[in-house]
C-alpha cells in the first residue's frame, strides 16, 4: 500500500478543515466510523487548553503561560472509547469544554504560536500511534498533515452555520439569540482566519464541499464515495 500517512508507512490520514458550523466534527466522526478509521477532534484540544486557562486563572492572551500549563498537564484522548473522550489527567472534560466560558476564549488561546506548535506536535504523535485516522480542525490539511492521503475543506453559508449552532444550543437547553450567534461566528472566523500562525485557509488541493443544502448524512455519503474512489488501496471497512 502506498503511504497516505506521513507519520506511518501503513497508515492513512483523511483531514477535514473548515470554519465553525459546517458540521465538521459530526461529519468527521461519521466518516471515521463508516471507513473503520479512528477519529481525532483537534478543536477539543484547543478547548481543553482554554479550560486549563480558566481553572488555573491564566490570561488567555498569555501564550507562553498557556504553553507551559499545557506541557505540565496530561492532556490526551482515551482511544478505548469511540468517539474518544478528551481527558485531562483522569478527568473526562468532553462536556465541560463545550460550555460557553470555554467557547468565549478559545479563539484567543488558539492564536498563540508556541501553543499551536505544541498541539501540532501532539497531533502528529497521535497519528504515529493511531495511523488510520480521520482528523478534523482548522489547520489539519493545511499545516499539520499537508501530505495526508486525502484532504477535505467543508464550508457553508453564514445563515446556515448560525442556524446549526442555534439548534445545538437549543438541544443543550440553552437560550439563543440568532443575531448574537451570527456576530459570534463572524468574530470567530475573523480571529481564526486572521491569525499569523495556522490560520483557517482553504488548503490548495483539498476537495471543497459546500454543506449548506445537505444533511450531515448526505455530506458523509459524498465524502465516503470520494474516499473510496481516491484511495482504492486503503483497505477501508466495507
Ligand atoms: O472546532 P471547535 O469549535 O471545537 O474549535 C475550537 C477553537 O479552536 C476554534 O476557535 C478554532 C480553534 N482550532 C484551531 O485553531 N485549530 C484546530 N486545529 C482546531 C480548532
Amino acid at each position: 500500500m502506498s503511504t497516505h500517512n506521513p507519520q506511518h508507512p501503513q497508515g492513512v490520514i483523511i483531514t477535514i478543515d473548515g470554519p465553525a458550523g459546517t458540521g465538521k466534527s459530526t461529519v468527521a466522526h461519521l466518516l471515521a466510523v463508516r471507513l473503520g478509521l479512528e477519529f481525532l477532534d483537534t478543536g477539543a484540544m484547543y478547548r481543553a487548553v482554554a479550560l486549563i486557562a480558566i481553572e488555573h486563572d491564566i490570561d488567555p492572551h498569555d501564550g507562553p503561560a498557556l504553553a507551559a500549563a499545557l506541557q505540565a498537564a496530561d492532556l490526551h484522548f482515551d482511544f478505548r472509547t469511540d468517539p474518544p473522550p478528551m481527558m485531562l489527567g483522569d478527568r473526562d472534560v468532553s462536556r465541560r469544554i463545550r460550555e460557553s466560558d470555554v467557547s468565549d476564549i478559545v479563539s484567543i488561546a488558539a492564536a498563540h504560536r508556541a501553543l499551536r506548535g505544541e498541539l501540532v506536535e501532539q497531533q502528529r504523535r497521535v497519528a504515529e500511534r493511531h495511523p488510520r485516522l480521520v482528523t478534523e480542525g482548522r489547520d489539519q490539511g493545511s499545516v499539520v498533515f499537508p501530505d495526508a492521503g486525502l484532504r477535505f475543506y467543508l464550508d457553508a453559508e453564514l445563515n446556515v452555520r448560525a442556524a446549526r449552532r442555534a439548534r445545538q444550543l437549543v438541544q443543550a437547553g440553552l437560550r439563543v439569540d440568532r443575531d448574537l450567534i451570527e456576530r459570534d461566528i463572524i468574530e470567530r472566523d475573523r480571529l481564526d482566519s486572521g491569525r499569523a500562525d495556522g490560520p483557517l485557509v482553504r488548503p490548495p488541493g483539498a476537495v471543497e464541499i459546500d454543506t449548506s443544502d445537505h444533511t450531515a448524512e448526505q455530506v458523509v455519503d459524498s465524502l465516503e464515495t470520494i474516499a473510496r474512489e481516491k484511495l482504492p488501496d486503503a483497505e477501508f471497512k466495507r
